[in-house]
Formats: structure tokens, sequence, C-alpha cells
């Protein structure tokens, strides 16, 4: 089985704890695509969608869902999304779409994470994917200084900036043994708009598709 029909497994998992009349919180990436795939086929009747990006407001308004600001629809009952690595407690490494910092609000803001991945992204060490970081243009150097005295090799992420605007820092060859506290180490650089570490809020619901089958796992 390819990795494109692991996702579409992964995602039509995800849409069981979809529930009608309730707000949905939608991330961003090629999984999360094959999960608006099958919300599109589905048609439920949600409350309403919150995105984490343009890409994902389009394609769920092109599949016929309404999508309104964080600010409008509150806290969220579940947010569904993929990722670039995930290890066994569920901690993640996401925004290899960009992303990152409006997928790290709603799932902050959201009481259920439900993380969608095939195999190839689970891992015993977080870090072989490179750790997006976004950052305030201004810092940018700054920060990729201080990101290198941390040990890891940040590389700008060439023609790209994220919705927000802002330039995104790939870091390579960081050890993160502690991802609580590498998390942490990084926001607390000025210039910092997120790391794309999700340790402090990591998946509550992790979907893993592999050949042999889907699993599910839980914090
Ligand atoms: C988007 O910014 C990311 O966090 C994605 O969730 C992540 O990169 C997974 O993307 P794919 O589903 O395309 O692998």
């Amino acid at each position: 089985m390819n990795q494109d029909a692991l996702k579409r497994q992964a995602a039509e998992t995800a849409y069981q704890h979809v529930r009608e009349g309730e707000w949905l919180g939608v991330g961003t990436g090629s999984t999360v695509n094959h999960f608006i795939d099958v919300l599109a086929e589905r048609q439920p009747s949600l409350q309403g969608c919150v995105s984490s990006s343009d890409a994902t407001t389009q394609r769920l308004e092109a599949a016929g869902f309404d999508v309104v600001e964080l600010n409008t629809a509150g806290d969220l009952p579940l947010y569904v999304d993929g990722a670039d690595e995930a290890n066994a407690h569920l901690e993640l490494i996401k925004g290899g779409g960009g992303a990152l910092t409006r997928e790290k609000i709603i799932a902050g803001a959201s009481r259920h994470f439900v993380c969608m991945v095939d195999e190839s992204k689970q891992v015993e060490l977080l870090g072989h994917f490179p750790l997006p970081v976004e950052v305030i243009p201004m810092a940018r150097s700054f920060v990729a200084r201080q990101l290198v005295k941390m040990g890891g090799e940040p590389e700008l992420r060439e023609n790209f900036t994220t919705d927000n605007g802002n330039p995104i820092l790939d870091v390579h060859n960081l050890e993160i043994l502690n991802p609580i506290e590498m998390e942490d180490r990084i926001n607390a650089i000025p210039g910092v708009v997120t790391a794309g570490l999700f340790a402090r809020r990591p998946a509550d619901t992790l979907i893993v598709a592999a050949a042999g089958g889907v699993e599910t796992r839980t914090r």
C-alpha cells in the first residue's frame, strides 16, 4: 500500500471522531487534504470549521463547509491534523507545510487533538525531520545564531512566507532528548513566533496507518 493510501486510511479513521452539530478544527497538509475529502464525501452537518491555513480554508469552503475565525467559535471540541514526526508520548514535530503557528493555536484551544500519521512518521527520538521555527522577519539572523548555539543547523526556508507573513527556519540536527524543555528554550528566544514542537500540547489520540492496519494510540 502506498503512502497516499495510508494517509486516506488514517483520515477515514479520524472521521470517526467527528460529531454533527459541533465545531471542528482542521489542520493543514496532504493527510488533512484526505480528511477534507472524506468530509466532502460524507457531508456532516457541522456547526462550522476553524481552519489552520488559507489552503485548508479554500478546500473546506470548496467542499461546502462554513469556516469561521477561532475568535468566533471559542474553544473547540475536536481538532484533526497531521504531523511530520510523532514519538511514543504523542509529542510531535509539525510545520513542514508552514502552518505551525495557527496549528498550535487551534490545538491549544481544542479539548481533543486527533493526529493522523502514516507509519513512516513514527520515531523514537524527535528531530530527524528538521524542526520548523517561525520567526519575526527582523529577528531571523539573531534567532538563527541562538539555534546554532543550541547545536542546531538552521536553514532559511527559501521563497516561503507563512500565512502570517513570516519566514521559517528549518533546524537540522537538533538533539531533542527532552521535547518540552527544547520547546520552552526555543520559544524563549526573542523573535520566535512558534517552534514546531508540540510537546506542551501533544496529540491526545494518534492514528497510525501502516500496511498491516490502522492503530489508534491515546495518552
Ligand atoms: C503543516 O504545517 C504541518 O504541520 C503538517 O501537519 C505536517 O507537515 C504533515 O503534513 P503531511 O500530512 O502533508 O505529511
